[in-house]
This record gives C-alpha cells, sequence and structure tokens, in this order.
C-alpha cells in the first residue's frame, strides 16, 4: 500500500450563492490499493467529481482526510495527473509543446526530454508532435491530454469522464488504451464514469455511490480477467448486479418532473 490511496470518513458541504446548504459527500471511507483501476460510478450530481476534486487537492474536505501514499492531501501535486472530459489542451501549442509543458514550467524538461516522446508514442501520436490540437480529432486530443497526464510519472492517474465526449467506437478503442497504459505503467487508476459497461470493462474495483449526499453503496470487485469480453454471461451478471445497485434494474423510473 506505498502508494496507495486513503479516504477517510470524508465529507463534503457546499454553499450556494444564497446560502444554502449543498450535502455533497457523507462520510466517505474508501481504501484503494497501488495498481488499482478503480472507477467511480452514481447518479448525475452525486458528488463523483467532488471526491475526485479532493483527491486531486482541488477542494478540500469540510470533515475527514485523504492520504496519497501515506500524506495527507492538502493541495495539487505532481504525484497525480489529471484528466477531464474536455482534454484542455493549450490551442497554440503543438502536441509536443501541450505534452512538455509542465516539464518546461517545472524545470524538468531537459532531463525528461525523452520521456517526452515516449508517451506520445504510448498513447499512438507519434507523428502528430507538430500538429496542433484543432487539426486533432477528439479523441486524439484526448490521448494528448492523457499523455500530459503522465510524462511527470505520476502516483496516480484520476480521470473525471474522460471517454464522455466520444463517439462510441473511439472511446471503446480510449478504454483498450487506458487499460494498455495501465498494465505498463502499473499506476494506480481513479476514474469517474456514468457507464456502467465502461466501468466493468476497465476497473478491477467498482464503487458504487448513492445519490446526493452521496455515500458508498457498494463495492464490487471484479475478477474478470484482462482483456474482458463485453458479451460474457459474468461480464452481464456485473453490469446488473451495478444496475440494481443503482436502481435502474428492471422497472421504470418515475420522471422528476413533469412537462
Ligand atoms: N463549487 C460548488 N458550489 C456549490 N455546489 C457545488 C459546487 N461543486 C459541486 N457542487 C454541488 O455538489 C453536488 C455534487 O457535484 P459533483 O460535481 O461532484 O457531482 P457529480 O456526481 O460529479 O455529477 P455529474 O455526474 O453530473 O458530473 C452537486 O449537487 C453540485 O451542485
Ligand atoms: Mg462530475
Amino acid at each position: 500500500m506505498v502508494n496507495g490511496i486513503r479516504f477517510e470518513n470524508v465529507e463534503k458541504i457546499f454553499y450556494t450563492p444564497s446560502g444554502e446548504e449543498v450535502h455533497a459527500l457523507n462520510g466517505v471511507d474508501l481504501e484503494i490499493e497501488e495498481g488499482d483501476f478503480v472507477c467511480f460510478i452514481g447518479p448525475s450530481g452525486c458528488g463523483k467529481s467532488t471526491l475526485l476534486r479532493i483527491l486531486a487537492g482541488l477542494d478540500t474536505p469540510t470533515k475527514g482526510s485523504v492520504y496519497l501514499g501515506g500524506d495527507l492531501v492538502t493541495k495539487p501535486g505532481h504525484d497525480r495527473g489529471l484528466v477531464f472530459q474536455d482534454p484542455n489542451l493549450f490551442p497554440w501549442l503543438n502536441i509536443r509543446d501541450n505534452v512538455a509543458f509542465a516539464l518546461k514550467t517545472r524545470h524538468i524538461y531537459k532531463e525528461n526530454k525523452a520521456a517526452v516522446g515516449e508517451m506520445i508514442d504510448m498513447v499512438g501520436l507519434t507523428g502528430f508532435e507538430k500538429s496542433y490540437p484543432h487539426q486533432l480529432s477528439g479523441g486524439m486530443c484526448q490521448r494528448a491530454a492523457i499523455a500530459r497526464a503522465l510524462v511527470g510519472k505520476p502516483k496516480a492517474l484520476l480521470l473525471d469522464e474522460p471517454l464522455g465526449a466520444l463517439d462510441a467506437f473511439t472511446r471503446m478503442n480510449m478504454q483498450d488504451e487506458l487499460l494498455r497504459i495501465h498494465k505498463k505503467e502499473k499506476m494506480t487508476m481513479v476514474m469517474v464514469t456514468h457507464d456502467v459497461d465502461e466501468a466493468v470493462y476497465l476497473a478491477n474495483k467498482i464503487v458504487v455511490m448513492s445519490a446526493r449526499p452521496a455515500k458508498i453503496e457498494e463495492i464490487i470487485n471484479v475478477t474478470l480477467s484482462y482483456p474482458r469480453d463485453r458479451n460474457n454471461s459474468e461480464f452481464i451478471s456485473y453490469r446488473s448486479r451495478i444496475l440494481k445497485v443503482l436502481d435502474f434494474a428492471g422497472k421504470e423510473k418515475e420522471p422528476e418532473y413533469n412537462i
């Protein structure tokens, strides 16, 4: 558990501009082992991104603590790489410079120059180093964002719906890319997704969260070997189990509002 992650009784209360409380997280306790591929799944607005942002050090918990490798998380750090739904590349920099950007600002570019090419190669963008973001497809930009997050060799890669904006085929290809990177780099990956199949395809641990204030409803350890077959009966039974926990199995939901 050298570089493992621990959430201890994490609670988060936000305040709206009118001063009302929004209770986002309630008593979240979770252990993530080094090398785990963890997916957070749960209803929209339940607090998944908040939990990931607290781990990233972009937000602070109202109560409780988060540890990475035994160290209390208090602020963002190079030990965590971040990838969001929007690749957020700098449009005025080419792909190589985008990937190298953080190394340059940290003044560690010279000694890590080779890593830039390696990461670009690992995400399959060799030949596009000199291209600008607007010259690449959405999936290619997201690969560049992943290379940028990995180049500083973080202990953990945190991903918030990184494939959410991609078409179905690109998304499935990118899922394989993530598994390949996970296998090669052996790093901890923590990913928020809305997609039940994606979670079962990728994760060895799925954290199913309840509606707000989010708490952990169930932790499902997926013991299927990789590569996983989406049509395999065990795969389908994991999917059914998650849908059941999320209360979507075999029933029509009442609309939340009437038009
Ligand atoms: N800065 C903020 N100020 C006030 N409320 C916030 C803030 N950030 C998040 N919230 C609220 O906290 C709750 C959880 O938000 P969060 O973004 O974590 O949800 P989520 O599970 O990631 O949702 P989605 O699946 O739609 O991305 C929401 O009700 C949201 O409105
Ligand atoms: Mg979110």
